[in-house]
């Protein structure tokens, strides 16, 4: 049994299969064609932070699979009364065939799935965002072709989002090139868990347009994350610099692609010029994270599938 906790939890070789299933699962759906691969399957979602793109997309897809959805948050269920994680994830696991969790430490989710009968994917970690980058990959192929050999600017907080392109760039053959204010960085142990990554799969840039300098995917994330609320005045101060414009975007390749998680705060991480102009694929981005997310579901329950 499979999980999905991080991106490094799959081979380059597996994201190949689920990149070119989700193509495949993405054309039926705009065809109104019928894909019901996970009929009387259910996926139990349980939510300790805020959602829109993840709850709609994951509940959306998994009706379109044929299966049905069970939604939990720490609010409504006994996981906010200090029910153990391990007899959250023993039960909720005899009942359902898949769980997705949002929460905070990433050490949660791993002692979910320690315990949990069933495949667990994480929908956001503090740490990481595993499906939202492969959404952003596939839809960095659907626009620009491989992502191989390509260089990918993220500017601001070395978060979640930031973590898990270190990780796809080390597996997948890109280059990211960073660029956080000092005492914002990415942390190499956490992303790479301590092993030693591919020379060359990530750049440290001090400067955020220099960061974008031939790049082929400008990207960036909110300043302030989910559960680091009580930071935002210091962050707002910190982050002034690190605004995703058009200086950057034209520092970037000429057919560059900008791409953000959402939601955004335009005039924050970035000016409303670029979110709402030609080179941003955000819209797409966000729809993606259906397609993909619904091979993925796929892909854990029932393997390699042919047709
Ligand atoms: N990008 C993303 O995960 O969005 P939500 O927080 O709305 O799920
Ligand atoms: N880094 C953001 C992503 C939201 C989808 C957060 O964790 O809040």
């Amino acid at each position: 049994m499979k999980h999905y906790l991080q991106f490094s939890d799959f081979t380059a070789e597996e994201y190949d299969y689920l990149l070119s299933r989700a193509a495949l699962i993405k054309k039926k759906f705009k065809n109104y064609e019928k894909h019901h691969t996970l009929t009387d399957r259910t996926l139990a979602m349980i939510f300790e932070k805020a959602s829109t793109r993840t709850r709609v997309s994951f509940e959306a897809g998994m009706y379109q699979l044929g299966g049905s959805v069970v939604h939990l948050t720490t609010g409504d269920s006994q996981l906010g009364r200090s029910e153990p994680i391990e007899d959250s994830a023993r039960v909720i696991s005899r009942m359902t065939d898949l769980v997705m969790i949002r929460t905070f430490g990433q050490e949660k989710i791993e002692r979910f799935a320690a315990h949990s009968r069933v495949p667990v994917i994480n929908g956001l970690t503090n740490e990481f965002h595993p499906c939202q980058i492969l959404a952003d990959i596939f839809t960095f192929i659907e626009h620009r072709g491989s992502i191989a050999g390509k260089v990918v600017a993220w500017v601001g907080d070395g978060n979640n989002m930031a973590n898990t392109w270190l990780q796809a760039a080390d597996l997948l053959g890109f280059t990211v090139h960073v660029s956080t204010p000092s005492g914002y960085e990415v942390d190499e142990k956490l992303a790479f868990g301590g092993k030693t990554p591919r020379p060359g799969c990530y750049k440290v840039f001090q400067d955020p347009l220099e960061a974008c300098k031939g790049a082929d995917l400008v990207t960036t994330d909110v300043w302030t994350s989910m559960g680091y609320e009580a930071e935002n005045e210091i962050r707002m101060k910190a982050f002034a610099d690190w605004c995703v414009d058009q200086e950057m975007m034209q520092a970037a390749k000429p057919d560059a692609v900008f791409m953000h998680c959402l939601p955004a705060h335009r005039g924050e991480e970035v000016t409303a010029e670029v979110i709402d102009g030609p080179q941003s694929v955000v819209w797409d981005e966000a729809e993606n994270r259906m397609h993909v997310q619904k091979a993925l579901m796929e892909y854990l329950l029932l393997g390699k599938l042919a047709d």
